[in-house]
């Protein structure tokens, strides 16, 4: 009798280890803490209403004009961006509201001149080391980094920052399967300096 109940203590733990061998096997299929469905719906709000590409995405002039260049997507202003001259007077009340350079990922305007982030996974130089809980932070409160000093426009955060943290956590699952692309955004440069 006591043989047996040894015996069956025996089975169970060997049941239970490798139901959480398997069970973990499982989930690493799935590619991590995201399914695919959520992925895609990410991409989706990405390119559709989200508009994140218009300013985060270099683009390239074709024969077609202006295109993503779809090798460093999402991978903000280039880090060996030249900022064109800015003309003494050209941005006012009396004169333009703002600029955006060729690429579409650098802007001028009263509150100096800002560079669109790098939005990959690249741990370094993107948002590969953010959290889910992060990057939902930063969109609803307008903070570099999440905590940091206020964002500067045109990233329309406040009304990005409205969208369920549904929608908000699937962008991050599709931006976290992205290609990670090593680019350092250049820092924003304040008025009168530019
Ligand atoms: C009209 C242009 C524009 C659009 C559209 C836009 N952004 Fe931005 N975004 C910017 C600029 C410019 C910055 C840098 C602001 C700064 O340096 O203060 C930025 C910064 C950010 C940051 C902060 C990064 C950091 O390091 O703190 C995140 C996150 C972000 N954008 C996500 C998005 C997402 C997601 C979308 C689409 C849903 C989006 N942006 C659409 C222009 C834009």
């Amino acid at each position: 009798m006591r043989r047996n109940m040894h015996y069956l203590v025996v089975m169970f733990v060997i049941g239970v280890s490798a139901a959480a061998f398997f069970g973990f096997g499982v989930r690493s299929a799935k590619s991590g803490k995201y399914s695919t469905a959520e992925i895609q719906r990410g991409k989706y709000l990405v390119s559709t209403a989200g508009g994140c590409n218009d300013c985060h995405t270099p683009h390239v002039l074709t024969s077609g004009g202006l295109v993503n260049d779809s090798t460093r997507l999402l991978s903000g202003a280039p880090s060996d961006e030249k900022v064109p001259v800015i003309p003494d007077g050209i941005i006012g009340s009396e004169g333009w509201s703002m600029l955006q350079s060729n690429d579409e990922t650098t802007f001028a305007g009263p509150w100096g001149v800002s560079f669109a982030a790098n939005l990959t996974p690249d741990k370094a130089t993107g948002i590969g080391s953010w959290t889910e809980k992060m990057f939902i932070e930063c969109l609803h409160d307008g903070k570099y980094w999440a905590t940091g000093r206020e964002l500067l426009p045109p990233m329309p955060w406040e009304e990005m920052g409205k969208m369920s943290d549904n929608d908000l956590r699937d962008i991050y699952a599709y931006l976290m399967s992205i290609k990670p692309v090593s680019n350092v955004v250049p820092s924003p440069v304040p008025p009168k300096q530019q």
